[in-house]
């Protein structure tokens, strides 16, 4: 059967945005019952500043105080050489550097603009690989962003491109304001994958005006066997202005089930772990499924 991998995003993305401080023993707790429910891709947490991300300042005690699943991989989000640094000391191997297809959302995000950010994160990849750790790159903004508006195709391309080009294996083009719909996510899709394989590609899209799916499917259409999502929908960029949260993981594995695409997940499972984070975080499920009363 034809097969999509699920990288959940939700201990990170979901995580990064929220107001309340979630304990370390939560995040970890997340993240292990995840990997029970069959997810393949666990990003973990990120090694920013914690200056500009409170609530990744824990990243340190997550990563290593993991009990980890064989055959499970746990990346995380570094920003820069100390980002590496820390991470590789507390055990990641697998990392994934971030910059964006706008300049503006850049400059907000992490304090430069894109050739200043490729610039820094050059060092990292290469110092990375040749420490044996496997990287992936994120595009952000590559259907609209939240300051400058319009995001030009060729921009989401020439960022892709210089990512895969310095050897991230993985390029993971994010709707991180989720403005896209699926007419032109395709047409970003299609226009990425003539510089960057399809194998390569990865779509990460939130679903702040409910598009999300219908981007999914389209993107399947395309041949995109790499999705990202968030359990419980959990998420958001604090530096994106109402940037809600990732395709809930669930409902994604609902629609790829349906479809007939294996994921190697355990919906049950899942859904139990989004009411329980739920729960913690002292709300309902953002997912769908999540929602659907118990027979
Ligand atoms: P800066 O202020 O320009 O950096 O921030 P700096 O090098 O001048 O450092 C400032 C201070 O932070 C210094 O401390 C550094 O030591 C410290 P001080 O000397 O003032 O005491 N610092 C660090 N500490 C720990 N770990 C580090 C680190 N780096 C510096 N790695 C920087 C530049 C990139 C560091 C900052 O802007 C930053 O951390 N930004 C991250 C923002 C972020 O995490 N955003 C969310 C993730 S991206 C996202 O969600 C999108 C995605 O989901 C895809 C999508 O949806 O599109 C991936
Ligand atoms: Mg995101």
């Amino acid at each position: 059967m034809d097969r999509v991998r699920i990288v959940e995003v939700g201990a990170r993305d979901g995580l990064q945005n929220e107001a309340a401080r979630v304990p370390a023993a939560v995040k970890i707790e997340l993240i292990e019952r995840l990997a029970n429910a069959g997810l393949p891709v666990i990003e973990a947490t990120s090694f920013v500043s914690p200056k500009w991300v409170p609530q990744m300042a824990d990243a340190t005690e997550v990563l290593a105080g993991l009990h980890r699943k064989p055959g499970v991989s746990y990346p995380v989000l570094v920003p820069n050489l100390q980002g590496l640094e820390r991470a590789h000391q507390a055990g990641a191997d697998h990392v994934a550097v971030f910059t964006a297809a706008s300049d503006a959302f850049n400059r907000k995000n992490i304090n430069c603009d894109i050739a200043a950010s490729l610039l820094r994160i050059k060092p990292v990849v290469d110092r990375a690989r040749a420490a044996g750790l496997s990287v992936r790159g994120y595009v952000s903004c590559v259907l609209g962003c939240p300051y400058q508006g319009e995001v030009q195709v060729s921009d989401v391309v020439r960022v892709a491109a210089a990512l895969a080009q310095m050897g991230c294996e993985e390029i993971s083009l994010g709707d991180t304001i989720g403005v896209g719909t699926p007419g032109k996510a395709r047409a970003m899709l299609r226009a990425v994958a003539e510089a960057v394989p399809m194998a390569r590609i990865a779509v990460h899209f939130h679903d702040t005006r409910g598009q999300a799916l219908a981007n999914i499917y389209a993107c399947l259409e395309e041949g995109a066997r790499s999705v990202d999502a968030s359990v419980a929908g959990l998420g958001g960029c604090p530096y994106a202005r109402g940037a809600t949260g990732n395709v809930a993981t669930e409902d994604l594995v609902y629609m790829l089930q349906g479809m007939g695409l294996e994921t190697g997940v355990d919906l049950d499972a899942l859904i139990e772990t989004g009411r329980w984070i739920s729960n913690k975080l002292g709300r309902e499920p953002a997912s769908k499924l999540g929602r659907v009363k118990k027979s």
